[in-house]
């Protein structure tokens, strides 16, 4: 195929070449995006008498059936077009001949790609949240059936002290709530309309690109045509958006490996969203979790790609640039297909109440509540802090918890300890008395799910 910019050269582009410089392999998934800028970008060269009422309609009748034939699968993709916009634009011509070549005018592809990427992840994007949305409701949900799921909290990974499967689930949702406003935040920053910049430095026609932009639902334009073409730092944001999502996701899948595990055995995941082994008879393995977990790196990779491409290329648009579009779909993508799968993991996840309790009846979970005990009754915290430490080191040499300890026992610590002592440091008290603002208390968990639940409106 001749190449549309042959006029200048003497010689064809070397084959191998060729496919090395062509992008339609991936950037055709933007042919929705690319017709309907182009829809928007004729219409507007109408309105500004650069194109009269019959080129405008010949054109938008040819984009039509373009996107209605690759929808329908009747046309497909010419692998040998350099990239989508040089593809439209070529089938456009077969089919209305010399109209197609005036669609073009007052554009360059420079302004079309930043437009067409710009449109395709605002969608994208609007998916992520609504996945977003959908995982949050369904942590919150499972938090809300289990407020009275007694769990051990870790620090160091080490029982530190009693909390419910409710609290810790919504530490979660608190996360996830973030990362849908990280998201918008980055909407709402890219959402300007780059096309209009043409090649760099704009045009000569007297073109009305406030128009586009509000035909596309931008919230204006971008205003330095060199910027418009040039910036990719949309894709990085939400690009970093995405690899934060992964690393809370991978954080949750992680502790859904170990919880699933006959170490802990906390939870058991639905046959479903687990695997068998090939040899061993006994195995049910959590794959979609460490799947998840494995696939945070290829995100960071994305990100950490497009950051290095863009640091040393010059004002205004480098071949380089090409290269932001496998990254950023790579991550959209896997963000998504990671979402999709870990939504109904968890909706099935069945907790197991009875193994977290005596997960906290071990490993002097309430030694702190001890400590709190007698300080409470006037000791300095710093000395009841030490008393309670050689108590403990005490129930370990006779391989007992602190509620099994007699309370002579007990007194030859101090005499500051009464019988009340084992009801202020039963599991149930330990986490009904946690009274302050977003603790583990069961007052503080309802507070924490009413605010899920009001943010999610
Ligand atoms: N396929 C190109 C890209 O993705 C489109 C822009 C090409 N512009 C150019 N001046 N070669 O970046």
């Amino acid at each position: 195929m001749d190449k549309m910019w042959a006029g200048r050269f003497e010689k064809a582009l070397d084959k191998q070449a060729d496919d090395f410089n062509s992008s339609i392999h991936f950037d055709s998934k933007m042919y929705r995006q690319d017709i309907r800028g182009s829809l928007e970008h004729a219409l507007m060269l109408c309105s500004c008498g650069i194109l009269n009422q019959t080129e405008y309609e010949k054109i938008t009748e040819g984009l039509n059936s373009i996107s209605e034939d690759l929808t329908s699968g009747k046309l497909t993709f010419d692998m040998d077009a350099e990239d989508i916009h040089m593809f439209v634009e070529a089938e456009l011509t077969k089919r209305i001949g010399d109209y197609g070549k005036k669609l073009h005018t007052a554009r360059s592809r420079n302004d079309q790609v930043a437009l067409d990427l710009r449109l395709y992840m605002r969608d994208e994007v609007n998916k992520i949240v609504e996945l977003l949305k959908e995982l949050i409701y369904t942590v919150k949900e499972k938090a809300k059936e289990n407020q009275d799921a007694i769990m051990p909290g870790y620090t160091h990974l080490q029982r530190a002290q009693p909390i419910t499967f409710a609290h810790h689930l919504l530490a979660y949702c608190m996360m996830l709530l973030r990362d849908v406003t990280r998201l918008k935040d980055a909407l709402a920053r890219m959402n300007y309309s780059p096309l209009g910049s043409c090649a760099l430095a704009g045009t000569t026609y007297p073109t009305d690109r406030d128009m586009v932009a509000q035909g596309l639902g931008f919230d204006g334009v971008c205003m330095n045509s060199i910027d418009g073409v040039s910036d990719r730092d949309y894709c990085i944001e939400l690009e970093s958006a995405f690899a934060t999502i992964m690393m809370h996701l991978s954080r949750f899948s992680e502790e859904i490996i170990l919880w699933s595990s006959w170490e802990f055995k906390f939870v058991e995941l639905d046959d479903s969203y687990t695997t068998g082994s090939s040899i061993m008879p006994q195995k049910k393995n959590p794959d979609m979790a460490e799947l998840v977990r494995g696939k945070t790196g290829r995100v960071y990779g994305d990100l950490m790609a497009t950051l290095t491409m863009l640091k040393g290329i010059p004002l205004a648009y480098n071949k380089d640039m090409q290269e932001d579009k496998e990254a950023i779909f790579d991550a959209t993508e896997t963000v998504i297909k990671c979402l999709e799968v870990f939504i109904p993991m968890i909706k099935t996840m069945t907790p197991i109440k009875e193994n977290m309790y005596k997960a906290a009846g071990k490993g002097f979970i309430n030694a702190t509540d001890l400590a709190d005990y007698l300080t409470k009754k006037g000791m300095p915290f710093r000395s009841a802090y030490k008393i309670v430490g050689t108590i403990v080191a005490e129930c370990i040499k006779k391989d007992i918890t602190l509620d099994q300890m007699e309370l002579d026992a007990y007194k030859s610590h101090s005499e500051l300890f009464e019988e009340d002592l084992y009801s202020e440091i039963s599991l149930e008290s330990c986490v009904a008395k946690r009274i302050s603002k977003g603790s583990t208390g069961y007052a503080s968990v309802k507070e924490q799910i009413a605010y899920v639940e009001e943010l999610l409106k």
